[in-house]
């Protein structure tokens, strides 16, 4: 396995790999590596020749009072888990190769970013595109690997290709979950002893969610009602949102109709959590 850090290595790596007509399969991340990043590494071993691993703390995608600073990193043990899983490169680039000095254009969406974790992280989805924007550049992959947990942030890179007439194809991996059910984000890492029991809540809301919608339940607003009731059972959480929308527009939908996705996002303590399921009716009320 190779690690490469610098633009042009990367950018060599894979001319070479496609000129000998071989496909590149490509897993952006920001390190910390979890079973959820092994899930997407090994979909994207399946699905291509090459597997190229990037692991890049991305500045423009924190907003000032976020956790940049002190977001987790683990280098050596990333590169570790990347060589066990086969990898071929893991692209490790510095902040001033990708935002050199005079830096100024930035990639943003229209509509898709003013929703859900857009409202109360405005520069996020700016800088998620635009840093996805260069990797695609610099790594020229065939596809490209993002988990289903950020699933805004998943809609928003398909959208992005098909704006910008990216030739990669965006291949979506299911939510990978603790054997409690909390879903696997390197943020666990800050829920304290007390704080991790509570951190259940929202699996158990979109469960709770599901049941209802099975048992005939339609109205997005008591699904709303029926989880933002469990959140505020428990004092440490405050509730960012609480959303049942339209999969693809991710618009509010008044009433679920075949499926409709549900996405939640808290704080507990210090520590925010995001979590998602698709809703969807049971054939016999579709
Ligand atoms: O999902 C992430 O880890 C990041 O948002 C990504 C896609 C690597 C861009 O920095």
């Amino acid at each position: 396995m190779q690690v490469i850090a610098t633009i042009d290595e990367m950018t060599r790596f894979s001319e070479n790999l496609r000129t000998r007509g071989q496909t590149i399969a490509f897993v952006p991340t920001m390190g910390y590596l979890h079973a959820g990043h092994l899930a997407l590494m090994a979909e994207g071993k399946k699905k291509a020749e090459n597997l190229v691993v990037s692991i890049f703390v991305n500045p423009a995608q924190f907003g000032p009072s976020e956790d940049f600073s002190t977001y987790p990193r683990a280098m050596e043990q990333d590169l570790e888990q990347c060589r066990n899983i086969g990898a071929d490169a893991v692209f490790t680039p510095v902040s001033t190769d990708i935002y050199p000095k005079g830096f100024q254009t930035y990639v943003e969406l229209e509509k898709l970013p003013h929703h859900l974790c857009g409202l109360s992280r405005p520069v996020f989805f700016k800088g998620v595109a635009t840093v996805v924007t260069k990797l695609f550049n610099i790594v020229k992959p065939n596809l490209a690997v993002f988990g289903e947990k950020d699933y805004q942030q998943l809609a928003i890179i398909r959208q992005l290709v098909t704006d910008l007439n990216f030739d990669i194809e965006i291949v979506g991996v299911p939510i990978v979950r603790e054997p409690d059910g909390l879903a696997k984000s390197s943020r666990n890492k800050y829920l304290s002893q007390q704080e991790r029991p509570h951190a259940l809540l929202l699996n158990r809301c979109l469960d709770t969610a599901q049941k209802m919608v099975e048992q005939g339940e339609t109205d997005a607003r008591k699904i709303v009602d029926m989880a933002t009731g469990i959140l505020l059972s428990c004092p440490d959480i405050r509730v960012d949102y609480v959303c049942v929308c339209d999969p693809v527009t991710l618009d509010g939908v008044d009433s679920v109709r075949k499926k409709a996705l549900m996405a939640l996002a808290v704080w507990l303590g210090k520590t925010r959590l995001i979590d998602n399921r698709m809703l969807v009716l049971p054939d016999r009320a579709k």
